[in-house]
C-alpha cells in the first residue's frame, strides 16, 4: 500500500521541507483527498499545523484556508504558502553578510533551562546577532535561522521532551546562509493563490466551506508548546508561552493552567473534539466532505480506539458514509515507550 501518512516524504521537497514538523502529514494525502473526492473550489484545514494542505493546493491553483492556535504554526505555514519576490541584490545581501558587520543582538529568554546552553559559545554568540539581524528583514529570513539554529544546536527531541546532548554539530552562521539563500531560490518554484490564514482555535471554526481535510492533535500528552518551546522562544523572543498553552485542544496534560479542573485528559479530549467537529459540521456546505487524519492512543497502558470514537461522534453530530478510507499500524512513541498503533484517514459526509 502506498503510505500516505507520516511527513517524511515532505522532507524531500523544496519548500514543503522549510520546516521539519514531525506531526505533519505528507501531501500525499491531500492528493489521495483530491482522487476521493476531484479538485474543489476550496478547501479548509482547522488545525493546520505546518500548512501541508494549504501548500499543496496553492500548488494546484486551488484558494484555502487555515486556522492554529500556535503562532509558530502560523509564521510556518505564513511563510511557506507566501508568493515571495527575492531579487539578486537580497541574495547579494546574504552572500557578503558577516558577523562582525551586525551591531546589534537580542537577549534569548526560554522557560525551561538557560537556552545558552544548548549551543557551543561560536553558535550562542552568532544567533544572538543573527536573531537581531533577521528582525530588520524577512519572515523567511527568520525561518532560515530558527531551522538553522536547531540543527547546530545539542537539543534533539525524544517524544514530548527536549534533551540536550553536547555533540559536534555544524557552524550556525555557515548553515544559516546557505539554508537561507535556499530557500530564497526555492521561494519561486510554488506560484499560486496565497491561502487566508488566521491564528485561532479551530473549536470557533466557521468558515463555509465544502472540504475540510485536517488532522487534530492526537491524544498522545504531548505538548507542542515544549517540544517546539525553543523554535516558539525564538520567533516569539517571550519566555511566557503559557497563553497559548491555554488555548491548545486538551490532548496533553496542561500542567502549567490546570485549565482542565479535575476532568480527565481523555474525556477533556472526546469534549473538545465534539465541539470542533460540530463547527466543522456546521461550516460545511450541504454534501461537502471531512477527512480526518487521526491515530489511536495508548494512555496510561490504556488502548484507546480514538477513530472509532471520532467516528460515533461524527454520526451523533448528522455526518453520513462516515468511514475509514486509508490506515496503516504504526509505531509511536508514548511516554518513552514504543507502541503499535492504527493510524487512520476517515472520511464523513455533510
Ligand atoms: C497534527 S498537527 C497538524 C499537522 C498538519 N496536518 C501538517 O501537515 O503540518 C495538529 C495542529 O493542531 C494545532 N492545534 C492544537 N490545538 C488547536 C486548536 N484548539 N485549534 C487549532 N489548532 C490547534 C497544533 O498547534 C498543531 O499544529
Amino acid at each position: 500500500m502506498q503510505h500516505i501518512f507520516g511527513y517524511k516524504d515532505n522532507l524531500k521537497k523544496p519548500v514543503y521541507n522549510w520546516f521539519p514538523y514531525k506531526e505533519g502529514f505528507s501531501y500525499k494525502l491531500v492528493d489521495y483527498v483530491w482522487e476521493r473526492v476531484g479538485k474543489p473550489p476550496f478547501i479548509s484545514d482547522p488545525f493546520m499545523g505546518s500548512g501541508t494542505t494549504l501548500l499543496r493546493a496553492k500548488e494546484l491553483g486551488i484558494n484555502s484556508y487555515g486556522t492554529d492556535v500556535s503562532p509558530l504554526a502560523y509564521f510556518v505555514t505564513y511563510t511557506k504558502t507566501k508568493n515571495w519576490n527575492f531579487t539578486e541584490k537580497d541574495k547579494e545581501e546574504v552572500k557578503t553578510l558577516s558577523l562582525k558587520n551586525i551591531e546589534g543582538e537580542v537577549n534569548i529568554p526560554f522557560e525551561l533551562f538557560p537556552l545558552e546552553r544548548a549551543f557551543p559559545p561560536r553558535n550562542w554568540q552568532a544567533l544572538k546577532k543573527l536573531r537581531w539581524w533577521v528582525e530588520q528583514k524577512t519572515e523567511l529570513h527568520l525561518l532560515a535561522l530558527i531551522t538553522s539554529a536547531m540543527k547546530c544546536s545539542f537539543i534533539y527531541k525524544d517524544g514530548g521532551v527536549l534533551k540536550i546532548r553536547k555533540r559536534p554539530v555544524p557552524d550556525l552562521f555557515k548553515t544559516f546562509k546557505r539554508t537561507l539563500l535556499r530557500m530564497m531560490d526555492e521561494s519561486s518554484l510554488i506560484k499560486g493563490p496565497e491561502p487566508e490564514l488566521e491564528l485561532k482555535s479551530a473549536l470557533e471554526y466557521n468558515k463555509k466551506t465544502p472540504l475540510i481535510l485536517t488532522s487534530p492533535p492526537y491524544l498522545n500528552n504531548i505538548d507542542y508548546t515544549k517540544v517546539y518551546g525553543v523554535e516558539l522562544a525564538l520567533l516569539t523572543l517571550s519566555r511566557n508561552v503559557s497563553n497559548i498553552r491555554g488555548e491548545m485542544m486538551a490532548s496533553f496534560i496542561k500542567r502549567k493552567t490546570q485549565s482542565q479542573g479535575s476532568i480527565p485528559i481523555k474525556e477533556a479530549y472526546f469534549q473538545e473534539s465534539k465541539i470542533a467537529l460540530e463547527r466543522f459540521y456546521e461550516s460545511l456546505e450541504e454534501g461537502g466532505f471531512l477527512y480526518y487524519n487521526i491515530s489511536n492512543s495508548i494512555l496510561n497502558g490504556e488502548y484507546i480506539e480514538v477513530d472509532t470514537m471520532l467516528m460515533e461522534l461524527m454520526e451523533e453530530i448528522g455526518f453520513k458514509d462516515v468511514k475509514i478510507v486509508k490506515k496503516i499500524l504504526r509505531n509511536t512513541k508514548i511516554d518513552g515507550k514504543i507502541y503499535r498503533a492504527r493510524e487512520s484517514l476517515i472520511e464523513a459526509k455533510r
